[in-house]
């Protein structure tokens, strides 16, 4: 149950990034020799991927676990194709990102891999991997083209040229980790351009990535180095602070330590559109080419706001917190974003249901959603369908309504922020 708040206030570093900390541990056991982690995601996303890397053979420690600074994991790399067949099906969880990124990785391996996840990932769609995989030679198997998966991978891949109908960062990787152990030079055009922690990830482990236009492609036969690699900080864990900050009148939040890589940095332009100050101090980006650095949000009066298709790669994850921000002021309209129709949730469908039953005004459109501040929330009673951005999108909202609003699901927040109540506590001013 989360009760209103006047305002928030104070300091906040983020766990480590989910995407991120998913591709340095892939990275890892494929790489040659004993990389660390620093600050690997304390999320149950990213232990469901040291899960099924161990399923695969991997041997690795978790060093230290701090509450702030993440976990440190130490992964003995198995060079490429050094993956062995798992005694059981493997369990991605709540992970769309372990179970596509890691089929890429199988489809080199010549085994039989069963991959499943929960009631969640066993409904979202896998085509979107199976077409290119198969293309370049594996054999992918699935009743519905939906998880369970049975992929038979096979040492001589082809590369493909691939066109995604979508645009998708995890089937982008998919290909490209693929293209990494096949014969010859593997391309992915992108419709729009999605986060590239993938393309930073492989030349940070050593290997070549060429990129052209909308275009990225990495040659086989390359092989990765172990490294020694810091995670940033989530700034889709971040967002439900800043969105905070922005909301609240007398508000200001200060988030250290956070991704600031600018294929994923497109909530801080909206949110200046939306009315906030947001103040960004950038502090390099390590060796692993990853930008990060501090961001100050303060809240200012709140205007009307649109987000179309093109901006949509850049803040999917970000669209349900923009949707409790709008709640407090102004307005938003959101339109090509019928991915969120098949993340953890039907988002456009849960979250109109949920915020409409706070007591916003918010039409439910075929490929996004409208929200208008025409009064104050009430709070009441939701459904967060399991879905951990929709546990913290309600919890955001529910700080301004005039009365104390309980979240259904409200555990699945691990997912990708186990300590995001503690904080929100900790932010109240
Ligand atoms: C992710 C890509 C996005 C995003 C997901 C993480 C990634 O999914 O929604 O939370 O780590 O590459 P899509 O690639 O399906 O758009």
């Amino acid at each position: 149950m989360v009760q209103p708040a006047q305002r928030v206030g104070g300091r906040v570093r983020p766990p480590g990034d989910k995407s991120i900390s998913h591709r340095y541990a892939m990275l890892a056991a494929i790489a040659d020799g004993v990389s660390t982690i620093h600050g690997y995601s304390t999320g149950a996303d990213c232990a469901s991927t040291l899960r099924c890397l161990r399923g695969l053979g991997v041997q690795m420690h978790e060093t230290g676990r701090e509450p702030v600074a993440g976990i440190e994991m130490r992964i003995t790399g198995l060079g490429i194709r050094g993956l062995s067949a798992p005694a059981d099906i493997l369990d991605a969880g709540n992970s769309g990102s372990t179970l596509r990124m890691l089929a890429g990785i199988l489809a080199a391996h010549p085994f039989r891999t069963s991959i499943t996840g929960d009631d969640s990932l066993r409904r979202r769609p896998m085509r979107r991997i199976i077409g290119p995989l198969e293309q370049m030679g594996a054999r992918v198997t699935s009743a519905t083209d939906r998880p369970p998966l049975t992929i038979e991978g096979s040492s001589h891949l082809t590369a493909i040229d691939f066109e995604p109908e979508a645009p998708s960062a995890q089937v982008k990787s998919a290909v490209l980790l693929a293209g990494l152990h096949a014969d010859g030079v593997t391309r992915v055009h992108e419709p729009l351009p999605t986060r590239d922690h993938t393309e930073r990830a492989l030349e940070a482990f050593g290997a070549e990535v060429v990129r052209t236009g909308s275009g990225v492609s990495v040659a086989g036969g390359q092989r990765l180095q172990a490294r020694e690699l810091v995670v940033p900080g989530d700034l889709s864990s971040a967002a439900f602070w800043m969105v905070a900050a922005a909301a609240l009148p007398g508000s200001e939040v200060t988030i250290d330590h956070v991704g600031l890589n600018p294929t994923r940095a497109s909530l801080l332009d909206i949110l200046r559109r939306f009315g906030a100050s947001v103040d960004v101090e950038e502090a390099g980006s390590g060796d692993a080419g990853e930008p990060m650095g501090t961001i100050v949000v303060r809240h200012r009066a709140l205007l009307d706001t649109h987000i179309g298709p093109h901006e949509v790669p850049g803040v999917i994850d970000e669209l349900p917190a923009l949707a409790a921000l709008a709640t407090y002021g102004g307005a938003l309209s959101v339109t090509g974003a019928g991915e969120l129709r098949v993340k953890e949730s039907d988002r456009i469908s849960a979250l109109t249901d949920g915020f409409r039953r706070m007591g916003a005004d918010i039409e439910e459109r075929p490929d996004g959603f409208q929200v208008r501040a025409t009064c104050r929330l009430r709070g009441g009673e939701v459904d967060a369908h399991n879905d951990h951005r929709l546990v913290m999108a309600f919890a955001i909202a529910a700080l301004g309504a005039s009365g104390p609003t309980t979240i259904h699901d409200a555990g699945a927040a691990a997912v990708s922020y186990p300590e995001f109540f503690s904080v929100l506590e900790s932010l109240r001013a």
